[in-house]
């Protein structure tokens, strides 16, 4: 894909962090560019921001778990530019830490519901819009490194990413036929809000098995504002893009061996000796986390633990 000019963009989240970033870029890029985000301030600040940049812009609140919403809301972007969406990006995510065994049903059926639902309603809405309008097109999904590595610390996450990414191959596959492209971005940490990702959590899945509150939400909006740039991370999708590459790994200049390291580790989950490797790397990669974002060992205001009434988890700390 390199003929991103004059094209209709569809950013799901595209409010905030990676997706506004998306906004951002592929607007100066020449596209046409619709948004979608449950947060209206989010929809405020992005609209702040092309309110004096000449160039095609809607903004749309839409909970995108919500079918019917979603529907209308491709209608509207078709109506209001004239044409059907041939860039999709699915870029909307949440995320909420604790242990694994501490998890709700209300904790995956949130993350769940909009890191891996809301990308399958875009994809069953738009691809066959992509396909019928026959002028070819790409598909952005923002899934997550944590799709690959499995993280205890935040398991409805990574079962949702890792779904995501078995859907983007899928059909990045069956998809080549329509010289419709498909690209999955897997980051680690962005400079974001999804640290305040549970202000958006409904009333209906309140109850959670983790321990989160206003210090523990703080305490991940400081290791967000370390993460990457959105605006460069969106450039480094769009060279994916253009390069028709399936994993993004933007975190790296050496994917390759990035993902070698990923295969090596799964090779070892089938061995004694493997697994006994595995307990090193694990603990070594806790210590490089903990150098990296400079707030797991400070981490005291209880981020990542259990709801302190669940007195049968062991507590042993944030699991990454
Ligand atoms: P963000 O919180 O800044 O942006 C996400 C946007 O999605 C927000 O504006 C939020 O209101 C919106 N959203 C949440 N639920 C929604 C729903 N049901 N319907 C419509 N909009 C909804 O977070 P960020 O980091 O920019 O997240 C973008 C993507 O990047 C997500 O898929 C996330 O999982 C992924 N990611 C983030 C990382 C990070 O360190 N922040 C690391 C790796 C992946």
């Amino acid at each position: 894909m390199k003929d991103f000019s004059g094209r209709v963009a569809f950013i799901t989240g595209g409010g905030s962090g990676a997706g506004l970033g998306q906004a951002k870029v592929f607007s100066e890029a020449g596209c046409k560019v619709a948004i979608a985000d449950v947060r209206q301030d989010h929809l405020d600040e992005a609209k702040e921001y092309f309110k004096d940049k000449d160039a095609p812009f809607l903004a749309i609140k839409l909970d995108l778990t919500d079918r019917e919403a979603y529907t209308a809301a491709a209608d509207q972007v078709e109506k209001t530019f004239g044409e059907p969406v041939t860039l999709l990006f699915n870029t909307a995510g949440v995320n909420t830490f604790g242990p694994a065994e501490a998890s709700t049903f209300e904790d995956y059926d949130w993350v769940v519901d909009v890191d891996l639902h809301a990308v399958i309603n875009g994809m069953v809405i738009f691809v066959p819009r992509m396909i019928k309008y026959g002028k070819g097109g790409h598909i952005a999904t923002v899934s997550s490194w944590g799709g690959f590595l499995a993280s205890p610390g935040c398991t409805p996450y990574s079962v949702a990413k890792a779904g995501v990414n078995m859907m983007m191959e899928c059909y990045w596959s069956a998809l080549k036929k329509y010289n419709i492209g498909v690209t999955c971005l897997c980051p680690t940490n962005i400079r974001s809000n999804i640290g305040e990702a549970v202000y958006t959590r409904p009333d209906h899945l309140q109850n959670t098995g983790y321990n989160v509150n206003e210090q523990t939400i703080e305490h991940l909006r400081q290791i967000h504002a370390q993460g990457m740039d959105p605006v460069e991370l969106a450039q480094r999708l769009k060279k994916g893009m253009e390069d028709d590459i399936l994993f993004v790994l933007p975190f790296t200049d050496d994917p390759e061996g990035t993902m070698k390291g990923y295969c090596d580790t799964l090779m070892n989950y089938v061995t004694k000796e493997g697994m006994e490797r595995i307990e090193e790397q694990a603990k070594k990669r806790r210590e490089e986390m903990a150098k990296s974002t400079g707030a797991f060992p400070k981490n005291e205001v209880g981020w990542g633990k259990a709801r302190p009434d669940l007195d049968w988890v062991k507590d042993e700390g944030m699991q990454m």
